[in-house]
């Protein structure tokens, strides 16, 4: 079946209550919401699995999923397939200039005597937020500081990739310094490893931002970006909620551009540096 209408053309063959089943079962999984008028993106995810699985449509691959639950690998691929895992070196520099020339100067100032900070980078995708970070807290020189950074994501493939630290010249292409790319990747065949310097800086692990987040420990910073927004107000709500227990007192919590505190979590501090805005704990 191809995908020949526009973005919001119902498909008269997904059937409503499949629709209905979908928007449901990915909800459950994973927290994401999709609108109802977004069979187009159902399609483009979701087909390629059904074909795999050597059944033509998404009402047959609704039928399977309803028949074989939760616990097997079709539910991972489902998963894997509705995650948007769209990411760059130092997006949003703007960010990155805050944190390097206000709350890390800060924290360093009040942690002295532990010398120890630990980071979050809560919805890492393929590692490319949790490496700017190390890279830019090795270029600060902390010597004798202990410095955890840990990167962390609902899916297990977008994992693996950020562990192995293999990139596409396309991917470096996007945010990465040149002058980074020389210092700190070798040439692999066409694509560019990340040296074991900084790969060893950061410990990936599965979590999803709807689980109690207690296990994890508490943070100095914690970059939680671009994933709220996939999901609905009380997942927004309860997510921040935990993430703002989670940080220690003057500890930051990074979110997207088009992600807020505000009408969620009201016990944030919104603090502006140049372009960025940040949310302190006080
Ligand atoms: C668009 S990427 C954002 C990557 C990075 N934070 C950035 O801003 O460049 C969103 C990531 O959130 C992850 N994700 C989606 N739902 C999640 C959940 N319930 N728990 C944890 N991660 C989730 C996806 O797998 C995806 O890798």
């Amino acid at each position: 079946m191809a995908v020949t209408s526009g973005p919001s053309a119902p498909r008269n063959d997904l059937q409503p209550e499949n629709y209905r089943f979908l928007q449901d079962y990915i909800y459950r999984e994973s927290g994401i919401v999709i609108d109802s008028d977004k069979h187009y993106l159902l399609e483009a995810r979701l087909l390629p699995i059904a074909r795999q699985q050597r059944i033509g449509t998404l009402n047959d691959l609704c039928a399977l999923l309803r028949a074989t639950g939760s616990a097997n690998g079709l539910r991972r691929q489902v998963v894997e397939a509705m995650t948007t895992h769209e990411t760059l070196w130092f997006r949003d520099p703007g960010q990155y200039d805050a944190l390097r020339d206000k709350v890390l100067p800060d924290l360093l100032a009040k942690r002295q005597h532990l010398k120890r900070l630990r980071m979050w980078s809560a919805a890492s995708s393929s590692g490319q937020e949790a490496y700017s970070l190390a890279i830019m807290l090795l270029e600060m020189n902390l010597g004798d500081w202990n410095i955890e950074i840990i990167g962390t994501d609902l899916s297990e493939q977008i994992l693996d990739k950020a562990r192995q630290g293999r990139y596409l010249q396309i991917e470096v292409n996007r945010g990465l310094p040149v002058a980074s790319l020389v210092k700190y990747f070798n040439r692999s065949g066409l694509d560019w490893q990340l040296n074991d310097k900084i790969r060893s800086m950061v410990r990936f692990q599965k979590f999803d931002l709807r689980d109690d987040m207690r296990s994890l420990g508490s943070f100095d910073v914690i970059f939680c970006r671009n994933v709220l927004i996939y999901f609905d107000h009380e997942t927004k709500r309860k997510i921040l909620t935990r993430l703002y227990a989670a940080l220690q007192k003057g500890g930051c919590l990074l979110l997207g551009g088009a992600e807020t505190t505000l009408n969620l979590v009201d016990d944030f501090e919104r603090v502006a540096f140049g372009s960025a805005v940040l949310y302190r704990v006080p």
